[in-house]
């Protein structure tokens, strides 16, 4: 991880002392948090691995014969990479087909980037894995020193839905500034879908994103001097159909006052710390997302039930952009 501890600190005070509570989802994954986020994307609640699992696996040759109208071969970029199991489909058609043969993976935990620099190249045998630790656009800065051609950017999994539309929609227009034109980006978007399958999503059974939100508290007593008692936190997701935000909150079950270092921070009982938003689209939504921010939308890939949406978009060349107006 090479976010400075004095910046973990900083984060989390501030969070913690605002009027509303809050904790920046950035923070879930350390290597415990890796972990536990491995074992959501397994649980049988959350349908979103298997939906975009489904279009990868699918739809690869598709997805790359739409990239293959702008360019012969790209370099494959990856922010928030994780493990990288559903991209690995594209990756390994990319090298096949002899589209791709460099892949760099940006991901805030250094535990990941490691056992991918690790595990890739046994997998990928003749293309270059080169990752890249930390925050999305600071690594992406670092990256374009390296790679000078053409890119193809994956942003999967729904992490845009970790971010509220208005943000996702800056996060777009600044991604939009480290690219060139005829670049392309793949992005992952979860649908608007029936409320209950959403918010069991992230309230599976077997208490597993319970632990994830909870993680954050033991990782901040862990590195912060914190004194959290994860007993008297109580994980509580909500999801209104009439937003698409699905919201995690962890609930003080009574008054309390936890120190992190010579910090005090107080609760009052079911005072609730806002953890992370998980935010469902609709088609409308994500073409007015993809123009506002100035990609033009090439080709929409679904799961067989529409229940997920990894959408091919590109950066259009001045010209074009002139000449649509
Ligand atoms: C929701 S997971 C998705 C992982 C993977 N793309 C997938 O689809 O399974 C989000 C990933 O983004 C990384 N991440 C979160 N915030 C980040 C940031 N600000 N900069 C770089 N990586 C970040 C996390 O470490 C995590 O691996």
């Amino acid at each position: 991880m090479t976010i400075p501890d004095s910046n973990f600190r900083r984060d989390v005070i501030r969070g913690l002392s605002a009027r509303q509570k809050y904790l920046e989802p950035k923070y879930f994954y350390d290597a415990t948090g890796d972990r536990l986020f491995q074992q959501i994307m397994q649980s049988p609640e959350y349908y979103l691995t298997n939906a975009e699992l489904e279009i990868l696996q699918r739809q690869s040759n598709a997805i790359l014969g739409s990239c293959l109208q702008f360019h012969r071969q790209f370099d494959i970029v990856e922010l928030g990479a994780g493990d990288a199991s559903k991209s690995l489909y594209l990756l390994e058609q990319a090298l096949q087909r002899g589209i791709s043969y460099h892949y760099y993976p940006i991901d805030i935990s250094g535990n990941v980037i490691g056992y991918l620099e690790t595990s890739l190249p046994g997998k990928l045998p003749g293309m270059t894995t080169r990752g890249f630790t930390g925050e999305y656009f600071h690594m992406l800065e670092e990256l374009n020193r390296y790679s000078k051609g053409p890119k193809l950017v994956l942003f999967l999994g729904a992490t845009i839905g970790n971010m509220q539309p208005e943000e996702a929609f800056h996060f777009c227009r600044e991604l939009h500034t480290y690219l060139n034109e005829g670049d392309l980006l793949l992005i992952g978007f979860d649908l608007k879908k029936d409320p209950a399958t959403i918010l069991a999503a992230y309230n599976d059974a077997a208490g597993i994103t319970r632990d994830f939100n909870l993680n954050l508290l033991a990782r901040i007593n862990r590195e912060l001097e914190g004194n959290f008692d994860l007993k008297k936190f109580r994980h509580y997701p909500v999801y209104d159909p009439g937003t698409g935000a699905c919201k995690s909150y962890l609930i003080s079950t009574e008054a309390q006052v936890v120190t992190l270092g010579d910090t005090r921070i107080s609760f009052e009982k079911d005072e609730a710390i806002y953890m992370e938003v998980s935010q469902k689209y609709d088609m409308g939504q994500i073409e007015q997302m993809a123009r506002k921010s100035g990609f033009t939308p090439i080709q929409h890939f679904y799961d067989r039930e529409r229940n997920f949406l990894d959408t091919l978009w590109t950066v259009p060349s001045l010209k074009s952009v002139l000449g649509s107006r």
